[in-house]
């Protein structure tokens, strides 16, 4: 594997650095409630956003064209991302308060753990061994890079 300096990060070391954001932030969201609930919500939905939004604008292309069966494994993960978006437009509709405001929220978490344990048990080690570390750290790079320009998602209406 070819050298890498100092303060390059491969795409895949990103990304599961927002994986592990996310999980944390739905581990707070048992125990809280309140302002804190709402706030810990926003925040799921806001980080989770942005980290699809970039995996399917910089990563998924990538993977569909250069690793083996990547359009199979690319149509699933976008199916599951699709799940995510719309369970959470479910929860932006509905009030924290609302019954069923919890099991909207059960099924996002579910969802997405399912989603995170693929991409790095399956997905990650199929495109580590299908690019090189150069191609890792360019992906690295310009998913910072759309990140960096990623509009914020709007509040939900309080
Ligand atoms: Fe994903
Ligand atoms: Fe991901």
């Amino acid at each position: 594997m070819a050298e890498r300096k100092m303060g390059q990060n491969s795409v895949t070391e990103m990304l599961e650095e927002d994986h592990k954001e996310v999980n944390a932030l739905f581990g707070s969201y048992e125990g809280a409630d309140g302002e804190r609930r709402d706030r810990l919500v926003h925040e799921i939905i806001e980080s989770l956003t942005k980290h699809t939004r970039v995996e399917e604008e910089i990563l998924y292309p990538f993977i569909r064209a250069e690793v083996p069966e990547g359009e199979q494994i690319m149509d699933e993960a976008e199916r599951e991302h699709q799940e995510a978006k719309e369970a959470m437009d479910r929860l932006r509709d509905l009030s924290p308060t609302d019954p069923a405001f919890d099991d909207a929220f059960q099924a996002l978490r579910d969802g997405i753990q399912h989603h995170i344990e693929e991409e790095e048990s399956e997905v990650f080690p199929k495109l580590v061994q299908a690019a090189d570390d150069a191609a890792l750290v360019e992906l690295g790079s310009r998913l910072a890079q759309a990140k960096a320009l990623s509009p914020r998602t709007p509040r939900p209406p309080s």
